[in-house]
């Protein structure tokens, strides 16, 4: 048998993607046998969701414009997609001319050639990162790495068509797409790592995701918890971060090694949980004595 359409990789290399964590997190959450509803997802980048959650309807969003552009393309006309990238070839002097054409927006465009040629900076570019300077230009130098190959990404292209088909898609802050948040909804936040202390990746676009707003995020989802929504939050293994999520349960410390102080998954919405997870309780000391204590990646505390 070959893979199931969640198990094809979506064409997009995005920075923080979850896509190969999919069966820890499958796992450790245990939704997918369970979940029917409908799944709100604020922070999409390059879709990984969609391999996450077995449901059969998603409300998606991203700050990133162009990322959610590169999106709606691939959902509305796919083949109209896969014929424009296929005419770039990987070098490092189309990889300058394009990036070149592309911050300088040229009037004659339309979406779908700013789709493809973001799909192809961003596969040949230097670790696949999408960073842009304080003005919104995109600066990530060539990478190369032999990743962009029309026929993979033709594949890729045609699976993540078929998984977005039926998803509604939209540009806009996290604060705007958790102001319309039903009871019965499942929130999968996925948020930019910042840890207090530590460099990680944080600027995905001209605004960098700090403290604050991780402060703003809390907020937001516990309102929408209040409201009968359940939420499953991936996060920095930051006793900082996890203490604005004080009462909900911690499901797994580090379920990845990817960062130093790893990365975690809460929960939020008690009930849909019984017996999982253990209180995150309001104290910094302990929250860090419970990730340093806790079980080994993928375990469930
Ligand atoms: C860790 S990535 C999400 C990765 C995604 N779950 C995946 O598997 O590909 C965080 C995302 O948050 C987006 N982002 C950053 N600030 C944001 C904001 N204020 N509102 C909404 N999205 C934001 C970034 O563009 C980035 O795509």
């Amino acid at each position: 048998m070959g893979p199931t359409l969640a198990d094809v990789r979506p064409p997009l290399r995005w920075m923080g993607g979850k896509f190969n964590s999919r069966h820890v997190l499958r796992e450790l959450v245990g939704l997918s046998v369970s979940w029917s509803g409908r799944v709100v997802d604020p922070f999409f980048g390059g879709g990984s969701t969609l391999s996450l959650f077995p449901a059969s309807r998603f409300t998606v969003s991203d700050s990133n414009d162009e990322l959610m552009n590169f999106h709606v393309a691939c959902r509305d006309d796919s083949a109209a997609l896969k014929a424009r990238v296929s005419r770039f070839e990987d070098s490092k002097e189309a990889f300058y001319a394009t990036r070149r054409m592309y911050t300088e927006k040229t009037a004659d465009e339309d979406n779908i050639e700013r789709a493809a040629r973001f799909l192809f900076l961003n596969r040949t570019s230097y670790g696949g990162i999408y960073r842009v300077n304080r003005q919104g230009v995109f600066n990530v130098p060539y990478g190369g790495g032999g990743r962009f190959k029309i026929d993979v990404l033709s594949a890729a292209i045609d699976a993540h068509a078929s998984r977005l088909s039926r998803v509604d898609l939209s540009t806009s802050d996290f604060g705007d797409a958790l102001g319309d948040i039903s009871s019965g909804d499942l929130l999968f936040l996925d948020p930019p790592y910042f840890s207090p202390g530590r460099r990680t990746f944080t600027r995905y676009g001209p605004e960098v995701f700090d403290f604050a707003s991780h402060g703003a995020l809390a907020t937001r989802a516990r309102t929408s918890v209040e409201g009968g929504a359940l939420a499953v939050a991936t996060l920095p293994g930051s006793p900082e971060v996890l203490s604005l999520y004080a009462g909900w349960k911690l499901l797994s410390a580090r379920f990845s090694r990817r960062l130093p102080a790893g990365e975690v998954m809460v929960v939020g919405g008690g009930s849909a949980w019984p017996g999982l997870g253990i209180e995150i309780p309001d104290n910094e000391a302990e929250i860090g004595r419970l990730i340093s204590d806790a079980a080994r990646p993928g375990e469930r505390v």
